[in-house]
């Protein structure tokens, strides 16, 4: 038994995704190696089946559970032997003109502790196997759409990172870093009030680290008034068995202390649990941090422990470090901001 989760931007509209999603005429072309799709009932309507034969000798049948075109679309696949059963279920997010489609899968291996041996391989090899479908799929919607023309290789036939969407906080608004706010994010980090947390950055660390990271960490720049006003990340732990998002962010001193760190938070923390399934986040300032430990808690984090000379200061000797978790049930309503301490 378990869980996964993955996500795409798609340069569409919901509409023609939702639809390119759910057709059955259509699935040949970007669901790896079906050979046949039959369909019984139209498939945005509960009830409807269909028998999905794949090249190698293997079948599924499909029931659709729920669907509200084009925003919703849940469906249970069993596997003709029931060795695999999985309930899929497909958002369609409507982001600035495009749809981000988040896609849950729930699967459940059977055969006792052999079966289970092999779940956390079968989760993994669907999520990679997913990840390139929905990239075909994501290459089949733009070329309607007249977003882009498909290549040579098919459009991103590879597993890769979900691209950020923009998110839209109250009073700030987090959107990808590009290599045009290298300046603003190396001048930002040079204020001692946020060099003494973050350290020393120059232009090529900030690159390196904060606009082109290659470890798998996401970043957003914060926008507020117009202008970017620091930067907000997050990086995911790839263990299924410890799946968690952690993030990090500065902000220009400037705009300190007036709740728009927790603002920026408390967006990224519903995106990482809505969008890419997080059910627990983590955060890890300095002891000595007050003002971050403060917002953090302001968002609903709790302290969980005191990490004893957990990381080295410009200064060069270690201190501690508080780490705090946040559940989805502590995340904090805006609108009481303030009630909840
Ligand atoms: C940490 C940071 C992101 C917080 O964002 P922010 O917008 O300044 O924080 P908020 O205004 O949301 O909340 C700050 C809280 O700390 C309190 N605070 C402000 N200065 C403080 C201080 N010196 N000591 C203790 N608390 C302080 C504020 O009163 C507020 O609490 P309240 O809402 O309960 O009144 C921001 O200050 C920052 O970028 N600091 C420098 C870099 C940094 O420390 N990054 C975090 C690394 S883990």
């Amino acid at each position: 038994m378990g869980d996964r989760h993955v996500s795409m931007i798609i340069n569409a509209p919901p509409e023609r995704v939702f639809k390119l999603y759910t057709d059955p005429g259509r699935a040949r072309e970007w669901l790896s190696g079906v050979r046949e799709v039959r369909a019984t009932g139209p498939p945005d309507q509960p009830g409807s089946r269909a028998v999905i034969t794949y090249r190698w000798p293997f079948t599924m049948t499909a029931e659709v559970l729920g669907a509200e075109p084009p925003h919703l679309h849940v469906q249970r696949l069993k596997e003709l032997l029931g060795l695999v059963t999985c309930t899929t279920t497909a958002r369609f997010r409507p982001v600035e003109g495009a749809t981000e489609l988040g896609l849950e899968m729930d699967y459940r291996v059977a055969g006792g502790p052999i079966g289970r041996l092999f779940d956390g391989r079968v989760g993994n090899e669907m999520a990679t196997t997913v990840g390139e479908d929905l990239a075909r799929l994501k290459a089949l919607a733009e070329e309607q759409a007249g977003q882009r023309r498909v290549g040579p290789g098919g459009g991103g036939m590879r597993m890769r990172t979900p691209q950020p969407a923009t998110l839209q906080g109250r009073a700030v608004r987090l959107r990808p870093v590009t290599a045009d706010d290298a300046p603003r994010l190396t001048e930002i980090l040079s204020h001692p009030e946020v060099a003494r947390w973050w350290g020393r950055y120059d232009r090529d660390r900030v690159q390196r680290e904060l606009v082109d990271p290659n470890d798998g960490t996401v970043t957003f720049a914060i926008q507020a008034d117009g202008q970017a006003i620091g930067l907000i990340q997050y990086w995911e732990e790839p263990d299924p068995d410890y799946r968690h998002a952690a993030l990090d962010l500065f902000l220009h001193p400037d705009w300190h202390g007036r709740g728009l760190g927790a603002d920026a938070i408390r967006t990224l923390a519903r995106h990482l649990f809505e969008d890419r399934g997080h059910h627990r986040l983590t955060i890890d300032p300095a002891a000595a941090n007050q003002r971050a430990i403060r917002a953090y808690r302001r968002v609903g984090f709790r302290p969980v422990g005191v990490l004893r000379r957990y990381e080295r200061g410009p200064d060069g000797s270690w201190h501690d470090g508080l780490l705090m978790d946040l559940l989805p049930e502590d995340l904090t309503d805006p609108t009481v901001e303030g009630s909840s301490e």
